[in-house]
């Protein structure tokens, strides 16, 4: 058997960065895996000497993959039984829902945690072969919240760090899991545990204090003879990539196109979401639809564009959620729609990273209403498309990218008069009070980009520098050596919490 190549810097996802898919003739494709986690973290390791390993979104045989920008793949393959009791099962029915305020029901099966302690090991085996000795492993997401623990006992010589991409829920929520006392166990395997936000840092803190009775604040947790950090890294994007592709000349005649094939409106509203009940889809279109029939909004002035892409599909929550969208949309266009002129324009298909700029770009209304999200990279990738200045956000107080984009329009999605409120409101918005809170959002997301973001979590888990000094010789492109950013507010608090 070939010698297993080793990195410095590896990466543990539950997703790849890429997933096979069906060409339209047929043959199978690689294309970049929709989602947060993917957007935030692909072009920052972009060209990075490090080894991503994750699964490639089907069950079988791992398939061998090429390395995609310099980084390497290594799969980890899941079977039949994995992909429905461990990433439908108990990742998705009982943890997704559940630190998501439980807006729909969260469901307990003993076999999904069996499924996934099993995956979470393959997991951390995988890593433990791919990792250098003395090497930095940076474990991702809630899929995975065992690895950390995993992983120290197979390589204790290693720095590892875990960070959710989704809020961490208040402790009388997470005190409804039957095994509430190993999650937080595996969790603390990490030497760092990082969250989007402040307060779910507290709420961990909490809760290790409650079930574990162990010595907790909102920066430190003592465990055995370590002492595990914690703190909120506020993820972002590559700002300057979005801004860069929405301007150029293609993008900006796509987006003008666009507006002549929805019959050149006044007013353009687009909401791009993963198809998630999290995501507020069905509230924004019942505010959506009595505006219309108040004659607040009239179709031949605005149009709304819904892209809603199919996720998780076999998942049975996110099935019904399909089809109670699809009908709702349908009701609304028959109900409301002229012939030539639908009130919501709805697609499910996904776009190439130009293409949604350029729908950003005809966008004057960006609605971003989740009921509940960790970030909303969406909200974030709309401000770095707007190079002119224009363009109203109205924006979830939900979604954790509220705390840092506060001059967007802000509603709360579960009050439907306050949602009519806040859509009339940013779609009557004077340009002037548009220009203003755009151009500091902008001037926001310019600092706090996805770089921004690595450099403060990586420097704050890697003490004495040893690694990320190796790691930014390489992934630093000449603009970050020129201009050093800053972390974010939380990000930067975080590091002060957690140094030293
Ligand atoms: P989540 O992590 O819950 O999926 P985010 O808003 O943080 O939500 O991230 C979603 C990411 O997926 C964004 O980068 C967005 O551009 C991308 N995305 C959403 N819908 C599509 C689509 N139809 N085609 C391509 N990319 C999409
Ligand atoms: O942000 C939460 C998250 O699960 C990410 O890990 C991922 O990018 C996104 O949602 C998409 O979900 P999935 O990997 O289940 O398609």
């Amino acid at each position: 058997m070939p010698e297993m190549r080793q990195s410095s810097l590896v990466v543990v996802a539950n997703r790849l960065p890429i997933d096979d898919s069906q060409a339209p003739d047929g043959a199978c494709e690689w294309r970049r895996s929709p989602g947060g986690l993917v957007s935030a973290l692909h072009p920052l390791l972009r060209h990075t000497p490090a080894t991503w390993v994750g699964w490639a979104g089907g069950t079988g045989p791992a398939p061998a993959l090429p390395d995609v920008d310099g980084v390497r793949m290594h799969t980890v393959a899941l079977t039949h039984e994995d992909l429905r009791d461990h990433y439908e099962g108990f990742a998705n029915a009982t943890l997704w829902p559940l630190y998501h305020d439980a807006v729909e029901q969260p469901q307990h099966h003993r076999r999904w945690w069996e499924a996934y302690q099993r995956v979470n090991q393959r997991f951390a085996e995988a890593t433990a072969e791919v990792t250098e000795q003395g090497g930095m492993v940076w474990v991702q997401d809630y899929h995975l919240q065992l690895v950390p623990g995993q992983l120290r006992a197979l390589r204790p010589d290693l720095r590892i760090g875990f960070f959710l991409h989704v809020p961490f829920p208040p402790p009388e929520l997470f005190m409804q899991l039957p095994r509430r006392a190993e999650l937080l166990r595996g969790m603390l395997g990490a030497d760092l545990v990082g969250f989007q936000r402040v307060q779910a840092a507290h709420n961990f803190a909490q809760l290790v204090t409650r079930v574990l009775d162990l010595p907790a604040t909102d920066r430190r947790i003592g465990i055995d003879d370590r002492v595990v950090r914690i703190g909120a890294f506020p993820v972002s994007i590559d700002t300057a990539e979005m801004a860069a592709l929405a301007a150029r000349p293609d993008v900006a005649a796509r987006a003008r196109r666009l507006r002549q094939d929805l019959g050149n409106p006044r007013q353009v509203i687009l909401s791009v979401d993963r198809m998630d009940y999290t995501k507020g889809i069905e509230q924004r279109l019942k505010a959506y639809s009595e505006l219309l029939a108040s004659g607040d909004v009239k179709v031949r002035d605005t149009v709304l564009v819904q892209v809603a892409m199919p996720s998780r599909e076999r998942v049975g929550q996110y099935q019904i959620l399909r089809e109670r969208i699809e009908r709702e949309v349908g009701r609304i266009n028959g109900e409301f729609g002229r012939v030539g002129e639908p009130a919501i324009h709805y697609l499910t298909q996904p776009f190439d990273r130009a293409e949604l700029a350029a729908l950003y770009r005809v966008a004057d209304v960006m609605a971003v209403t989740p009921l509940r999200d960790g970030m909303n990279l969406v909200a974030k990738e709309y401000v770095a498309a707007r190079v002119d200045d224009t363009g109203a956000l109205l924006l979830s107080e939900f979604a954790g990218t509220a705390a840092e984009l506060s001059q967007a329009y802000l509603v709360n999605p579960h009050d439907l008069e306050g949602l009519k409120q806040g859509i009339c409101a940013a779609l009557r918005a004077s340009p002037a009070d548009i220009t203003q809170r755009m151009r500091a959002m902008r001037a926001h997301l310019s600092e706090h980009d996805i770089r921004a973001w690595a450099r403060s979590y990586l420097h704050a888990l890697d003490e004495h520098g040893a690694l990320v000094g190796r790691l930014t010789s390489t992934d630093t492109d000449p603009d970050d050596a020129r201009v050093p950013r800053p972390a974010t507010p939380d990000a930067e608090q975080a590091a002060r919490q957690t140094s030293g």
